[in-house]
């Protein structure tokens, strides 16, 4: 089975004060944001998790380590017998504070930004054995924690019931621009239509696939991040919360 802990080194200022862990517990929040690649969620969920003193859990860190073993080991990401084995002894930690991520006891936070994990970690992720297996450790991670997950089926799918719903995008081309960036911070120099495009292919890839595609639920929130800063995204999230928790509690629905 499927291994995966996570350290609950949660900063504890909380958005709630006098919210106790006890009633933490007995009532937790989830807010689940989803959204395609580079549309601001891994950033902006580390911030809102942070604030609130809730989980942060990154389940495309999950998909992308997946994939990362399977190129390590040669095997094919559309291998789904292989890839099903794969996931059923994968040992893997998530760091609910920073987002680290360690596979079979390697931290491969870096390993898995690699653009060849990014393709194949969405072709790993079409793979119903290894959803399965992923969104059972998700829901187990969030079964006695509040949590801010994100990714692209949380809403839809791993947590229907969240409290709170937030569908995070942004035009194609803003976010070809934010990945561009992102790859230039690393050093690389990166041709913006290739960016464009590949991002294209991958969402096209994650929207349309037959299980758990990428898609907003009905009642999820629509946040279009172009033109907004990372600071004006967080308020939105965050007064976004507030209106469905009141003092660490569930709001009346
Ligand atoms: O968020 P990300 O780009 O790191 O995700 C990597 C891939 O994993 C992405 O192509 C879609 C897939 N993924 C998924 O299918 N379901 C999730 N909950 C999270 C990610």
């Amino acid at each position: 089975m499927t291994t995966l802990w996570w350290r609950r080194r949660v900063a504890q200022r909380r958005l709630f004060p006098g919210d106790s862990h006890k009633q933490m517990s007995d009532k937790r929040i989830i807010v689940a944001i989803d959204g395609p690649g580079a549309s601001g969620k891994s950033t902006v969920a580390l911030r809102v998790a942070a604030k609130l003193g809730y989980l942060y859990i990154n389940t495309g860190a999950m998909y992308r380590a997946m994939a990362l073993w399977a190129l390590r080991l040669n095997v094919a990401p559309s291998d789904m017998h292989r890839m099903e084995q794969l996931a059923n002894q994968a040992q893997i930690t998530l760091d609910a504070q920073d987002g680290h991520i360690t596979l079979n006891g390697e931290d491969v936070t870096e390993a898995i930004r690699d653009e060849r994990v990014s393709v194949a970690a969405s072709k790993v992720s079409a793979i119903p054995a290894v959803r399965r297996a992923l969104v059972r450790i998700q829901r187990g991670m969030a079964e006695e924690n509040s949590v801010v997950m994100e990714g692209r089926d949380i809403g839809s799918v791993v947590f229907p019931d969240a409290q709170v719903k937030i569908f995070l995008d942004a035009l194609p081309e803003e976010r070809a621009r934010r990945r561009a960036r992102e790859l230039e911070q690393k050093g690389l120099h990166p041709d913006l239509s290739v960016v464009a495009a590949e991002l294209q292919k991958r969402d096209d890839r994650d929207r349309h696939r037959s299980q758990s595609p990428l898609t907003q639920a009905p009642d999820a929130t629509l946040v279009d991040t172009t033109g907004l800063s990372i600071e004006e995204v967080e308020e939105v999230i965050l007064r976004l919360v507030r209106a469905r928790v009141s003092n660490g509690k569930e709001a009346a629905r």
